[in-house]
């Protein structure tokens, strides 16, 4: 088997950039796409090389998945790819990029509504259905990056919950759809790293964490290379939460 090749959105920074390192450290070649973060991921792949000594397989795909052009080009760049054309196929595709902000209800613009439908449910559903082919090929895994907000009301948030459980319900709807060639997982982080508006409440959620602590961005990467290792797994969803959905 030649090496196995994933494209993972949004992978400059924080979790991410873990999915990367991890999947690098696991001998995969790693499309690692950012819109802004482009120093960022040079910097992982400098220090990746100066840990290890061997030089990370890998490539930084730069879009602002807002545009319908620049999405297009970064499917069309891996299309072509020698890694994907040589390697068999597309092996993962997680779909990890995201915006999160807080707002009122009566606040959101629908300019504001759609970018958060765009990153999180638009993009993911063309990308797939874009790659489809590399990712038959390789019997490919997908794996979309979604939360633990199923079920609950989350004050300030309906813009970015709503369109989170969309990804979520397209996900296991292609768990169907793409099956037997293509599985389709969903990763569900709990608390992992605060954005910085959110500081204090993250503290108040980490305190009726059963575990005990906010989880390591690697506690998240792990269980993404384990839905991408396993064979007989779609349709899943494992939240990475320190037990925080079961807690009373
Ligand atoms: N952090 C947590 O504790 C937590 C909790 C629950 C769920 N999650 C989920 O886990 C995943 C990773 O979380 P995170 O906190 O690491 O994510 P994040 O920092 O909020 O976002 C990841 C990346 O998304 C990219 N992005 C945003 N808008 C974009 C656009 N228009 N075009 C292209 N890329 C865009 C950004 O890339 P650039 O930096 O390159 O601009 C950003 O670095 C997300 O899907 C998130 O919803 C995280």
């Amino acid at each position: 088997m030649g090496q196995r090749v994933a494209l993972i959105t949004g992978s400059g920074k924080r979790i991410g950039a873990a999915i990367a390192t991890k999947l690098l450290s696991e001998g995969w070649f790693v499309f690692l796409h950012v819109r802004s973060s482009f120093a960022e991921a040079q910097l992982l792949l400098d220090e990746y090389q100066r840990e290890t000594g061997i030089p990370a397989t890998a490539e930084i795909v730069k879009a602002d998945l807002d545009s319908d052009g620049e999405l297009n080009q970064l499917i069309e760049h891996v299309l072509a790819h020698e890694s994907v054309k040589n390697n068999g196929g597309l092996h993962g595709l997680v779909h990890n990029a995201s915006i999160y902000n807080s707002m009122d209800f009566e606040e959101v613009s629908l300019a504001e509504l759609r970018l958060n439908n765009r990153i999180h449910v638009e993009v993911p559903f063309l990308l797939t259905q874009r790659l489809i082919e590399p990712l038959k090929n390789a019997n490919g895994c997908v794996i979309g990056m979604i939360d633990t907000s199923l079920g609950r009301a989350w004050k300030g948030l309906s813009h970015y919950t709503s369109s989170k459980a969309a990804l979520r319900q397209l996900m296991m709807n292609l768990a169907g759809d793409l099956a037997p060639e293509v599985r389709v997982n969903c990763v569900a982080p709990g608390a992992i790293m605060a954005a910085e508006w959110e500081a204090e409440h993250f503290a108040s959620v980490v305190e009726k964490i059963p575990l005990g602590r906010a989880g390591e961005v690697e506690d998240v990467a792990n269980t993404v290379n384990f839905l991408l290792d396993s064979p007989y797994l779609s349709g899943q969803i494992i939240e990475v939460d320190g037990g925080w959905s079961v807690a009373p």
